[in-house]
């Protein structure tokens, strides 16, 4: 394998240390430096980080001008607000950096297009971190739905799909206390669709491409951003990659918990996906042949790595990309980001939900 790129970080909360946990069991990427508004949070972050080998090699940055002059990052991984990725972003590409940046990628397509644009002037890599649609039980289920031999014989045609992604947020709470948590925040570019309907609308556009149609109907929490709802996505035989027409509905929310897993009905049966949360960390996919009470499992069930938050494969997919310099597949992962922003940024503005970001 390739050197290990030289990965630097902006954001310093629970997702960054999953990331570079699994950046390193990936063996894709070496933590070489720590961006953080306060100097003693990225120490207390290299220190609570088991998976760095040597902590006092990596660099301590509070000034971000001088975190991106430093020539030894290779890529920057931005996991802060939603609201901060374009402008972190942009200043990561003109200093000259590739760049990981957690979904969803920007507060609204016309940020994401830009970002696209600066990536492509200055030939750098720009890519999403999207873990659930690299992880194996997830491109196992695509192969096969994405196969119109190995779907028709096995599956037949699609009629709809439910899609589950709702988990009750410790952040919520403080909003019934009086507070505004980022994640909760119009300021921050925060709510349910932003921050996990992205899931299982990435998951179905992965499978099934642009929906023709969507809506979505949420419940508006005090803070003015959407606390979770439910979303409709409509295929017909042109806009569905399966050329089938059926009805996705997908289910989002931080105010509650849903313990419903994921289904696609199709003519000869019915796919059960279990993850551990919703459509992520997904540890079976079962077949339930229609009139069989018997379940086929089609996952694999004993996953090569098991640490944390399945990012890995993420991360070894993300850096192989940029390691191996394959455009093909980041160009049809852009491609994906794009299209689910789009419809993203679609449902919200059907519920004049209006960033910060636009105002
Ligand atoms: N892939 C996943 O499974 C997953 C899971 C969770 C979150 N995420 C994504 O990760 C990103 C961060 O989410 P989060 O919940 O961790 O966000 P957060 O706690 O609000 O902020 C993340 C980090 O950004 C910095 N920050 C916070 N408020 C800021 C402000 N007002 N101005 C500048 N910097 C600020 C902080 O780092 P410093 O104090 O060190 O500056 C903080 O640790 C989001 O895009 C979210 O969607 C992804």
């Amino acid at each position: 394998m390739s050197p290990a790129l030289n990965l630097a970080v902006i954001g310093t909360n629970w997702i960054t240390n999953s990331f570079v946990q699994s950046a390193h069991e990936s063996k894709r990427f070496t933590l070489t430096a720590v961006y953080s508004r306060k100097i003693d949070t990225a120490s207390k972050f290299i220190d609570e980080t088991p998976s760095i080998a040597n902590a006092s090699a990596v660099k301590t940055y509070d000034d971000l001008d001088a975190l991106l002059a430093d020539a030894s990052v290779d890529v920057v991984y931005i996991a802060s607000p939603n609201s901060l990725h374009y402008d972190h972003t942009l200043k990561a590409l003109n200093a000259g950096k590739n760049v990981i940046v957690e979904k969803p990628f920007a507060s609204n397509i016309r940020e994401l297009n830009e970002l696209f644009r600066v990536a492509d002037a200055k030939d750098l890599w720009l890519l999403e971190a999207y873990r659930h649609i690299q992880e194996p039980n997830f491109l196992k289920l695509r192969d096969l739905l994405n196969d119109p031999a190995k779907k028709n014989e096995k599956f037949g045609p699609i009629y709809g799909a439910s899609v589950n992604m709702a988990v009750y947020s410790s952040r919520y709470a403080k909003v019934l206390e009086g507070e505004e948590p980022n994640v909760l925040s119009l300021q921050f570019s925060g709510g349910s669709l932003w921050d996990m309907g992205c899931y299982p609308i990435m998951f179905t556009q992965a499978l099934f491409g642009k929906p023709a149609s969507q809506s979505y109907y949420p419940v508006i929490i005090r803070t003015g951003v959407d606390g979770g709802g439910h979303i409709v996505l409509q295929y017909d035989a042109k806009s569905s990659n399966q050329k089938d027409t059926f009805t996705v509905h997908a289910h989002t929310s931080k105010i509650y918990t849903s313990t419903a897993p994921t289904e696609i009905y199709c003519e000869k049966g019915t796919i059960r996906i279990n993850g551990a949360t919703g459509v992520t960390d997904i540890n079976t996919v079962e077949f339930v042949p229609r009139g069989s009470k018997e379940a086929e499992q089609l996952a694999d069930t004993n996953p090569e790595y098991t640490g944390l938050l399945n990012l890995t494969w993420e991360a070894k997919e993300l850096g192989r990309i940029i390691v191996e310099k394959d455009r093909k597949t980041e160009a049809s992962l852009r491609s994906l980001s794009r299209d689910v922003l789009e419809v993203m940024e679609d449902l919200r503005r059907q519920n004049g939900i209006v960033f910060a970001a636009e105002r």
